[in-house]
């Protein structure tokens, strides 16, 4: 059986953008494939975080992981703090991987940007990812197209290994849908829907209050036309709203586009809105009751038994391709 992973940062809220892009990825190819989830709480150490916020958001990640429909008898689902073979790996591949290359990274440069003091851990990043895709042999990777090119660089790395030091990593495909590949922030339809982004009202968070939620997709950033048609290029809005729409009703764009023929954007908003809804309502209630369930620590313990032993294999491997070993 071929395998996938998937990881998400706990910082902060989750929103429906990371659901799309991964997290429904997962639920839907999870009955075919060998699948691997995690919170990738060391990611989200680049950045500063307060101790006791990172702890809850990692397991309120589970909760929501569960209550997105993420079944723990098809997963395996596990922290990344827990099984120290990630760092180990990274450190190994970080000494096979080039300053130039990292450099070009997309997210860091812009995420460097913004702050002057940013760390070490921000520049090598992508290859602690890379240590966490390549541990455990993985065919396809679920992501957002933001996350393409870490995986693409996670390829490249693999197959530099291999061809210095013998055949040891599968080499790893991003798995991007087309709906999902980037879900636009409701405001600014130019810019991805994004955790941190300032201005909350273009995020819709799966916690978010539900007439919150509601009230972001109605006032949800459209265009002159009024014609309800998919075109990303010059109807960016109304392609999102459309993405958003396919994604939680398994129609076609073609079904929705000719679903809403003739209709005002109010009343395309208004079906959105209720869809939206209807989802965050049920992620809602599920996410409670898990929280308040042992269910998560006994998931979290097989997890890290699971990953622990298989990644032991691969690192052991690995040290004694390059000479670690006595
Ligand atoms: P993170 O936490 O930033 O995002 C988690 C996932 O959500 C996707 N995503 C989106 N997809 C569509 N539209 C959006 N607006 C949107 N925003 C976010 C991201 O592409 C991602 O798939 N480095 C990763 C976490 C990670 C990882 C890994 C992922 C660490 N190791 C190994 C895969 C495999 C990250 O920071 O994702």
């Amino acid at each position: 059986m071929s395998k996938i992973l998937t990881g998400l940062q706990p910082t902060g809220a989750i929103t429906l953008g990371n659901y799309i892009g991964a997290i429904k990825q997962m639920k839907e190819l999870q009955d075919n494939y060998e699948s691997y989830i995690f919170v990738a709480n060391m990611h989200a150490i680049t950045i500063p975080q307060d101790s006791e916020e990172l702890r809850s958001n990692t397991r309120n990640l589970i909760a929501l992981y569960l209550a997105c429909g993420i079944d723990p008898n098809k997963n395996t689902i596990f922290l990344q703090s827990e099984n120290p073979y990630h760092a180990n790996l990274s450190w190994v591949l970080e000494c096979n991987s080039y300053f130039g290359e990292l450099s070009r990274m997309t997210q860091f440069k812009d995420k460097s940007s913004k702050n002057a003091n940013f760390t070490v851990g921000l520049f090598t990043y992508p290859v602690l990812m890379a240590s966490d895709i390549l541990l455990y042999d993985i065919d396809y990777v679920p992501v957002g197209v933001d996350q393409k090119q870490h995986v693409e660089l996670t390829r490249d790395l693999a197959e530099r290994f291999n061809n210095k030091y013998g055949d040891t990593f599968k080499v790893p495909e991003p798995l991007i849908t087309k709906s999902g590949t980037k879900i636009l922030d409701l405001v600014n339809p130019s810019i991805k829907m994004s955790k941190s982004s300032e201005n909350k009202k273009g995020v819709i968070f799966l916690l978010d209050d539900l007439e919150v939620a509601r009230k972001k997709i109605m006032s949800a950033t459209t265009d002159s036309e009024c014609v309800i048609k998919y075109d990303m290029e010059n109807k960016p809005g109304i392609s999102n709203l459309i993405n958003i729409y396919v994604s939680l009703t398994g129609k076609t764009i073609e079904e929705t586009e000719n679903e809403f023929t003739g209709k005002n954007y109010g009343e395309f908003k208004r079906c959105v809105a209720d869809v939206v809804v209807d989802f965050l309502s049920d992620i809602q209630e599920k996410y409670r009751s898990y929280l308040n369930s042992t269910i998560i620590e006994e998931i979290l313990d097989n997890g890290k038994n699971i990953t622990i032993n298989e990644a032991k294999i691969k690192y052991d491997l690995v040290k004694m391709r390059i000479g670690l070993t006595r």
